[in-house]
């Protein structure tokens, strides 16, 4: 994207951060407006808007989740990403039931009252597998939250999940510009069907995730402001949004990175825009910049996601190259990360650290 020179005076950006502010949406053209005018004085302005406005909500509070990522098998191959199933040099891994329960157990004593289950749209783990674990999970320790995020699945099979106890999920839109989404997948995958999903979760009541890459090949301006405008009428709970990261065996090895600055930008956009929503600063943002994580926090994120599957397979979960899952990104971290948090401010959240939902 360059399209920078088309942005707004500084002047203008606040009128917009302002009415975003006040009513929660924007039109398009001032959605574009906004978006290309990310030069440094307005994203601090963002930025300054978007800390008050998270700490009206949830204090000075960042809500950690651990992450087991339980299976590297998919059956889809969308052109980002390194799991994809047309790429053979990935050495496939399916965590057991036992090895899932024994890795959100060590995260529970660690603390977190979140764990995520993340994975790839693998046909050989079991719907009724994952509903039995999500059981087990919510019966060891009622007050932790089970939030799922393994893709596209029938209206029934989330039925399950939901009925098993399942509190969260998460499934990225990835674009909500059909033409821009149709140039990210092959054409077994529509945005149709995942917008589909999303309002099959959202009737189920979970407390849904959705997002999107910043920087993915084929982007615009007019694609992203059709992803703020889709967050502001879904309204979802949780919003996750990274920068890309090529990966050396996909078809988009050789395309461009994402850019650190638009995303963090981006967060503090969406701030604005859903005061409430449950906002991480993803592992991403943290690969491509040792100061990602800090610089989300201080545009308006209050997640954080370590990683919590057993260190054997880490290496085995790349959907970038580079993807980070040590230090700070290690649940193992958790005393250090705790440390490191209350140095810039904020306090762990020590509950499940559920979306709250404001008035507006
Ligand atoms: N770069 C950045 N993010 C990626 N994801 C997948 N591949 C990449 C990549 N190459 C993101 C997608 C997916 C989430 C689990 O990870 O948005 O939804």
């Amino acid at each position: 994207m360059n399209e920078a020179s088309s942005g707004a005076s500084f002047a203008k950006c606040c009128e917009l951060l302002s009415q975003l502010e006040t009513e929660h949406s924007l039109p398009r053209r001032a959605w574009r407006e906004l978006i290309c005018s990310h030069a440094p004085d307005v994203q601090s302005e963002a930025a300054r808007r978007a800390v008050i406005v998270r700490r009206r909500f949830y204090g000075n509070r960042v809500f950690l989740r651990g992450l087991v990522e339980f299976t590297n098998f998919c059956k889809n191959n969308c052109y980002y990403c390194g799991i994809r199933a047309g790429n053979p040099k990935v050495c496939r891994y399916r965590l057991t039931e036992k090895e899932i329960l024994a890795a959100a157990e060590h995260g529970y004593e660690l603390g977190f009252r979140t764990v995520v289950l993340q994975g790839g749209e693998d046909p050989g783990f079991g719907d009724d597998e994952l509903a039995r674990i999500v059981e087990k999970l919510k019966s060891a320790h009622p007050d932790r939250a089970v939030t799922l995020s393994c893709g596209e699945r029938p209206f029934e099979v989330y039925r399950r999940w939901k009925d098993a106890g399942a509190d969260r999920y998460l499934l990225r839109h990835e674009s909500a510009d059909h033409a821009h989404y149709a140039k990210l997948h092959p054409a077994s995958q529509s945005l149709q069907t995942r917008l589909e999903c999303l309002r099959m979760l959202r009737e189920l009541h979970f407390q849904v995730g959705a997002g999107f890459m910043v920087g993915s090949p084929f982007q615009t301006v007019d694609s992203l402001a059709e992803d703020m405008l889709f967050l502001c009428g879904f309204k979802p709970e949780m919003v996750g949004i990274g920068p890309f990261i090529p990966h050396c065996d996909t078809p988009f090895a050789q395309e461009k990175t994402g850019s650190v600055e638009l995303t963090v930008y981006l967060l503090s956009l969406i701030r604005l825009a859903l005061p409430d929503v449950l906002l991480p600063a993803t592992t991403a943002l943290a690969t491509l910049d040792p100061d990602g994580r800090r610089k989300g926090l201080f545009a308006g994120a209050n997640v954080i996601m370590p990683n919590l599957s057993p260190p054997a397979v880490r290496e085995k979960y790349l959907l970038y190259n580079n993807k980070a899952h040590t230090g700070l990104e290690s649940a193992e971290s958790y005393r250090q990360l705790i440390k490191s948090l209350a140095e810039l401010g904020f306090e762990a959240g020590s509950d499940r650290g559920d979306h709250v939902r404001s008035e507006q």
